[in-house]
């Protein structure tokens, strides 16, 4: 048995993923395939590390240590051939409280932000939180597989959208853009020197072969003065309940714009546990992250093996990246959003209905698969028992 096919009991413990049921969803008996967090257990060493720490017994006030910067630049360096330097790593409670401050800070109120749906739900409702208004530049699908609209996109800046925000890869179609696709993209920024740019890169680390993540700004230097990158190991070691992400921010100016706005609000705070967490992930956790990436592999396949053998009618799009499944369920019928309620009540899966990513999405069902297999099997049973 591997270390990922061990099923560990959520219930009771906090899990939004499966605490959060009842509330999200009106019941408790269903296997969670929602929240963007994996039913898997953090590697070994890290949660030895925050065993030792939590021995020490006092958790006072905390500051950020050297080592955790020079971490994070080699893990950037070793895993996404993007040469950061310790001093471009600023931390945060999390990506979309940075994105807020981000918006907050180099955009005006009624500014246009640009964003790519279907993706993840936060950014529109940050932008439309703080007073500012969306423009959609909607992915494009083809032949299966999702790509941007670069004529799109400049129409809108042309139009005078002042900041685009990137999801890379993409949550939640599953795209790691390529080299030559963020290179036509960086072409297009270049035209708009005034356009801020907010590229998350949460899923960095999650990428099949023979797909590779490329951080924007490695590819686009020249982006630099306008570009802030979010990274982080909640993600990929499952410590999205620690708190924490790291903005990558090379641009001096922009750094103490952001430093300042983080500090006029308090939220230039670290959370102890994630510094010990991260640290931990990233000096031992690589051989972890490819057997997970492994795992999660296999998982997908045995996924599409089962669907198309007994729900042919239910159409996976192939991902490049992260553990989302981006089903197409329009061959069905009915709306996506009964689709997901069928699959609830019947099937007891909480899976997420696609239109809630925005247009495009609708028809569409967003599957979390970063479960041990055992588990994975008993959801699917789950989707025969609703659909067939
Ligand atoms: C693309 C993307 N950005 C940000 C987040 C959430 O980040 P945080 O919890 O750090 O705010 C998620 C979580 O699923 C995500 O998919």
């Amino acid at each position: 048995m591997s270390f990922f096919d061990q099923v560990v009991d959520r219930k009771g413990t906090n899990s939004s993923k499966w605490d959060g049921l009842k509330n999200v969803f009106g019941i408790e008996d269903a296997i969670p395939m929602w929240v963007a967090d994996m039913d898997f257990k953090s590697p070994p060493e890290v949660i030895e590390a925050i065993k030792q720490r939590a021995d020490h017994g006092m958790f006072g006030y905390t500051v950020v240590d050297s080592e955790y910067y020079d971490l994070v630049a080699q893990w950037m360096n070793k895993r996404h051939k993007w040469e950061v330097k310790p001093d471009w790593v600023v931390t945060s409670p999390g990506t979309i409280s940075a994105l807020s401050v981000i918006i907050r800070t180099f955009t005006n109120a009624n500014d246009t932000i640009v964003i790519q749906p279907p993706v993840y739900p936060p950014f529109e409702r940050s932008i439309l939180l703080a007073g500012r208004k969306v423009a959609y530049n909607n992915l494009i699908l083809e032949n299966n597989r999702y790509r941007m609209d670069y004529s799109g996109l400049e129409k809108l800046l042309n139009k005078g959208a002042k900041m685009f925000i990137l999801c890379s890869p993409h949550n939640p179609v599953g795209r790691v853009w390529a080299e030559d696709e963020l290179l036509e993209l960086a072409s297009v920024l270049s035209k708009h020197e005034d356009v801020f740019v907010f590229d998350d890169e949460l899923w960095a680390d999650f990428t099949y072969a023979p797909n590779e993540h490329h951080p924007l700004l490695q590819v686009a230097p020249h982006l630099v003065k306008r570009t802030i990158t979010a990274t982080s190991a909640s993600k990929t070691f499952n410590l999205a309940g620690l708190e924490n992400t790291n903005l990558i921010i090379p641009d001096e100016n922009i750094k103490s714009k952001f430093n300042d706005a983080m500090f006029s609000l308090a939220l230039s705070k670290t959370n102890l546990f994630a510094i010990v967490a991260t640290k931990a992930a990233y000096k031992y956790g690589e051989g972890w992250v490819d057997q997970l990436l492994q795992y999660l592999h296999e998982n997908f396949e045995f996924m599409k093996d089962f669907l198309k053998s007994r729900i042919p009618s239910l159409e996976l799009v192939e991902p490049e990246g992260t553990y989302l499944a981006w089903v197409n369920a329009s061959h069905l019928g009915i709306s996506s959003s009964k689709v997901a309620d069928k699959l609830l009540r019947i099937g007891h899966v909480a899976v997420e209905d696609g239109s809630t990513f925005g247009p495009g999405g609708e028809g569409f069902l967003r599957v979390n698969y970063a479960m041990p297999r055992s588990l994975l099997e008993q959801a699917l049973n789950g989707f025969q028992k609703a659909l067939t």
